[in-house]
């Protein structure tokens, strides 16, 4: 995991240290642009104690509200009111005190289907990009926030779905999920989603030790095909770390 084209490790001691290194990275990425700024959310438990981090009178103060534009990176094809929609936790948690509301930016989950959800936000993500293209000099997004499940899958790209392969689409949806909840999604592809200054993997937890164990071992699951065009991160806790393995802090 070392080469420049690999992901980079980090290491915290824990749930807690982790989300306060995440939050530095998001503060960084705030920092090193002085414009208009897009970050994208991830769904899971995995990203809570960041998004509350980010709530809080410690660090709301320093976040640029009137800048910054938030998305997310998957949805489950529920209600916003469904306490499994990925949006409306990071409303709850952070975004609905602090961001306007014309900066948060949802995947739509009352269309007829995930497949024109997926279209809708295809949309919106281009009219906010202002092209149709994305051209890899100018990424869509600073930021990109992941995790990644117990079967390698990450936003809602599972393991040989034809899903992950998506080469054209900005957003897709879809109708079956591998893992719970077994609802059907909409996620950004993989070219969308690696268009992006950095793509930041939060993975703590002993559940998650076999998965990365597998990913660490090269499996070419989509947590693992999943990169940024520009800084890949993974940022791990100990207790996620696979046996034998101590990474740099
Ligand atoms: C979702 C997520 C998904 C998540 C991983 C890890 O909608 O479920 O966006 O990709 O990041 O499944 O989830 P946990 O953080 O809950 O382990």
């Amino acid at each position: 995991m070392a080469a420049a084209d690999q992901p980079k490790l980090i290491v915290a001691a824990d749930a807690e240290a982790l989300a306060q290194a995440a939050a530095e990275r998001v503060m960084a990425r705030i920092a090193a642009n002085p414009g208009r700024i897009a970050i994208c959310l991830t769904g899971g438990s995995s990203p809570k104690k960041l998004y509350q981090l980010l709530g809080s009178d410690s660090w709301r103060g320093r976040i640029p509200w009137d800048r910054v534009h938030w998305f997310i990176g998957d949805e489950r094809f529920v209600p916003d009111s469904d306490p499994l929609n990925n949006m409306a936790v990071a409303r709850a948690a952070f975004l609905d005190r602090n961001a306007p509301s014309g900066h948060i930016h949802p995947i739509p989950t009352t269309t007829e289907s995930p497949g024109r959800s997926a279209e809708a936000y295809a949309r919106e993500l281009a009219a906010f990009y202002g092209s149709e293209k994305l051209d890899p000099a100018r990424p869509l997004f600073d930021l990109v926030l992941m995790g990644a499940g117990p079967d390698g899958h990450t936003a809602s790209l599972f393991p040989g779905y034809p899903e992950i392969e998506e080469a054209t689409r900005w957003v897709v949806g879809v109708p079956r999920a591998n893992v719970a909840p077994f609802v059907p999604r909409v996620s950004l592809t993989l070219p969308t989603l690696a268009s992006c200054r950095e793509m930041l993997f939060e993975i703590a937890g002993h559940d998650k030790q076999p998965i990365l164990t597998r990913l660490f071992n090269g499996e070419t699951l989509p947590a693992l095909r999943a990169r940024s065009n520009g800084e890949t991160v993974w940022l791990v806790d100990e207790a996620a770390l696979p046996e034998g393995i101590r990474g740099p802090r």
